[in-house]
């Protein structure tokens, strides 16, 4: 198990309706501060609050890398696209607290959130990142993702175009329980 500065040992475990306030949080930071999510606003308690329970619905996961009760990141995938040849193929996402960045937080949530991906048998994960991300390209790199293409000027934040690459990963069951 892999331990922050503190010492205190991190815990992969999913996230329930209690994390809502801290997963509002996290996201309202990268919304506000970065070009990783493409929205302007922060979002609602009761936004991320559906947010959640449609995951639970729907059967998805919300993983979250804890500190004692502290939550220092979550990590998350859903449907590429909603239409039925695309099944087996998820966009997922990962967030660290600006806090806690830098510290393997985001490799524990991205090999965590793989290996769910590979245990419901899915068969390719997608990851789009805004192209001057280098931290998510380069935890992406680190894992496998490859390149798939860019979406020229996709989104426009903070008085600038936004490129958007996509990274992909083909699952194998017997490479993915030995991941990085
Ligand atoms: C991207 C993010 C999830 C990475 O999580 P993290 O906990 O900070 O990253 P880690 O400490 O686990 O490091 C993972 C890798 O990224 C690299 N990295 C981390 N921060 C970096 C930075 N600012 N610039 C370049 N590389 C960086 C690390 O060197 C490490 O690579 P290595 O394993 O080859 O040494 C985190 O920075 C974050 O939440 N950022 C804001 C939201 C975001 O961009 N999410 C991704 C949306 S696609």
């Amino acid at each position: 198990m892999a331990e922050p500065d503190d010492g205190v040992p991190l815990q992969i475990h999913p996230c329930d309706a209690p994390h809502v306030a801290a997963i509002r949080e996290i996201f309202n930071e990268v919304i506000l501060t970065s070009t990783a999510l493409f929205e302007y606003e922060p979002r609602s308690h009761e936004t991320v609050r559906s947010w959640m329970e449609m995951k639970q619905a729907a059967g998805l996961p919300v993983l979250g890398c804890f500190s004692d009760d502290r939550l220092l990141g979550f990590a998350s995938y859903g449907p590429f696209r909603p239409f039925a040849a695309y099944r087996l193929t998820v966009e997922h996402s990962v967030y660290v607290h600006a806090e806690c960045r830098g510290r393997g937080v985001g490799r524990m949530l991205l090999k965590a959130i793989i290996a769910e991906a590979s245990r419901n048998g899915l068969h390719l994960m997608v990851a789009g990142i805004e192209a001057t991300n280098q931290a998510s390209i380069s935890l992406h790199k680190r894992f496998g993702f490859t390149h798939a293409g860019r979406i020229h000027e996709a989104g426009h934040k903070f008085d600038r175009w936004l490129d958007l690459d996509f990274y992909e990963k083909r699952l194998s069951a017997e490479a993915d329980a030995s991941a990085v």
